[in-house]
C-alpha cells in the first residue's frame, strides 16, 4: 500500500495568556493513510477533531510529533516545513474542507469554482465548462452559476465551496463536518464524488455529522476520545 501520510505522536493544545492557562487538544495521537483510504475521526463536541485536521493542514503547528507526508517532491514533515512549501503543497496535493465557504465579494460562483483548475494551468472555457457541470452535480440552479455566492444560502454557498474543494483529485484531503447545513440530495452528491477521488487514489480524513452517510467508505475509524483504544479497525467495529 502507497503510503500518503503518517501521523506519529502529534500533540497539540493551546495557551491562553490572558487566563495563564494551557488547554490541551489531543496529544499521543498516531495513525497513517494510504492512497484510497478513509479514515473516519470521531469523539465528543471539544475532543479535538477540528483541531487536529488543522494541524494537519498546518494552519496550526503541533506542540510536539511528526507528519510525514509523501508528496510527489518526497517526504516533508508537514510539522516543520515552511510556511512556502506548506503553501505550494495546498495549492497542488492537500485539499481541506469545511463547512463554510469564504466567499469573496464580486467573484461568480462559476469563477469561484473555476479557479483551483485555472491554477493547475487549463484554459478559461475548459474550466468554466467544468466547473459549471461540478455546481449542477451538486444541485446549484443555473441562474446562480454567474451570480455572487455572498448573496446564497447556508446551503447553496456549502454546494459551491464542495463544488471547489473536490473538483480537482488530491493525493490528501481533509474533511471537517462538510454535510452540517446539505440537503439529501446533495449529501449523496457528495458521498458519490468522494467515491469517486477515494477509487482514484485520495487519502481522505474526514470528521462527519451523519458519519452513515459514509460508512460504506470507511476503511478506519480514529477516536480520540481520551483513553480511547487509539484504532479501531474496520472489522472489529460494530458499523
Ligand atoms: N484557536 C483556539 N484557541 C484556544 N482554544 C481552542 C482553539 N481551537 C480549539 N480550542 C479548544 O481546543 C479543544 C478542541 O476543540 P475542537 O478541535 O474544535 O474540537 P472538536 O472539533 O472535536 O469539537 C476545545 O477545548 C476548544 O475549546
Ligand atoms: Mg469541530
Amino acid at each position: 500500500m502507497t503510503q500518503v501520510l503518517e501521523i506519529d505522536r502529534l500533540k497539540k493544545g493551546f495557551s491562553l495568556h490572558h487566563l495563564d492557562k494551557d488547554i490541551p487538544a489531543f496529544e499521543d495521537v498516531s495513525f497513517s493513510v494510504a492512497a484510497g483510504e478513509f479514515v473516519l475521526l470521531k469523539g465528543a463536541n471539544g475532543a479535538g477533531k477540528s483541531t487536529l485536521l488543522r494541524t494537519l493542514y498546518r494552519s496550526y503547528l503541533p506542540l510536539a510529533g511528526e507528519i510525514r507526508f509523501h508528496s510527489s517532491h518526497g517526504v516533508i514533515d508537514l510539522a516543520r516545513a515552511a510556511d512556502v512549501d506548506v503553501a505550494h503543497l495546498r495549492r497542488t496535493e492537500i485539499g481541506f474542507v469545511t463547512q463554510f465557504l469564504t466567499a469573496r465579494p464580486r467573484v461568480r460562483a462559476e469563477a469561484i469554482v473555476a479557479e483551483p483548475l485555472r491554477l493547475a494551468g487549463w484554459e478559461p472555457e475548459a474550466a468554466l465548462d467544468a466547473a459549471r457541470k461540478a455546481l449542477a452535480t451538486f444541485g446549484v440552479k443555473p441562474d446562480l452559476w454567474a451570480a455572487y455566492p455572498t448573496t446564497f444560502s447556508g446551503g447553496e454557498q456549502q454546494k459551491v465551496n464542495l463544488a471547489r474543494a473536490l473538483i480537482l483529485p488530491q493525493k490528501l484531503l481533509m474533511l471537517d463536518e462538510p454535510t452540517a447545513s446539505l440537503d439529501a440530495n446533495a449529501r449523496r452528491a457528495l458521498v458519490a464524488r468522494l467515491k469517486e477521488l477515494k477509487d482514484q487514489g485520495t487519502a481522505m480524513i474526514g470528521v462527519f455529522h451523519h458519519p452513515d452517510d459514509v460508512m460504506h467508505l470507511i476503511d478506519r475509524i480514529v477516536d480520540l476520545t481520551p483513553d480511547a483504544v487509539p484504532q479501531e479497525e474496520r472489522d472489529d467495529v460494530a458499523l
